[in-house]
């Protein structure tokens, strides 16, 4: 089953709680929210305490996506603000096993993120670990970028890689994701589906979330 992961890095963040509802309302079904720390990729946003602002304001499990230098030392805290799922950079890890431990022992969800340049060969040893991988097509940091082509051919071989391996992981694409690009990232073998402009960029939560679901499980089969 395809699901849509609305990512309020384009939302009203003076109305975050009606934007994340009316997202819910058009069908989706997870909270994806972009940590950024101007250190890691070049851009701010936000941290535990709107993760915590969140946890009240819906009942979606919250996908952090951290794009932070040094996450171990910040994992407790989202573990305490009430996030779900957390997934760490590849490139932003020294000990990449340790972290992931450090996520499942909070409590959450351990995933790993890779840039557009890092191969999917490289977290072949800890993909028993997972429970998602997100693809990045495109570099991080900003919403409303252009999907970047070759992402397709690494979310094939990661599925590839998962039927080879007998695993369940999900796999998760991020990054220009859109009405022109969904179909092919879901028969490339995605299932996790995070947009940001597409869903918040017009204003219109509920009506574009509804259409792009529609789009992608037309193209899943659902
Ligand atoms: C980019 C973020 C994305 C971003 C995607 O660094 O990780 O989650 O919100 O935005 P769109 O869907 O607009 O490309
Ligand atoms: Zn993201």
């Amino acid at each position: 089953m395809v699901q849509l992961l609305p990512s309020i890095l384009s939302a009203d963040f003076a109305r975050l709680a009606d934007e994340v509802a009316a997202a819910e309302r058009g069908g989706g079904t997870v909270i994806h929210v972009d940590i950024m720390d101007g250190h890691f990729v070049p851009n701010i946003t936000i941290g535990p305490p709107v993760v915590k602002s969140l946890r009240k304001a819906t009942k979606l499990p919250l996908d952090c996506h951290l794009m932070i230098e040094n996450p171990d030392e910040f994992i407790p805290a989202f573990a305490e603000a009430g996030a779900n799922w957390v997934s760490v950079h590849y490139e932003a890890c020294r000990h990449l096993h340790r972290t992931l431990q450090l996520i499942e022992h909070h409590g959450m969800k351990p995933a790993v993120v890779l840039n557009p340049a890092t191969r999917v060969e490289l977290i072949r040893d800890i993909l028993p670990m997972l429970h998602h991988v997100l693809i990045m097509s495109v570099n991080p940091g900003f919403g409303g970028q252009e999907f970047i082509p070759f992402s397709l051919q690494k979310i094939r071989r990661l599925a590839q890689l998962r039927q080879e391996m007998g695993l369940a992981f999900k796999i998760e694409v991020d990054g220009g994701v859109a009405h022109d690009t969904v179909a092919q990232v879901v028969q490339a073998g995605a299932e996790l589906l995070v947009a940001g402009n597409a869903v918040f960029g017009a204003g219109q939560a509920e009506r574009d979330a509804r259409e792009l679901l529609g789009a992608a499980r037309k193209a899943a089969g659902e």
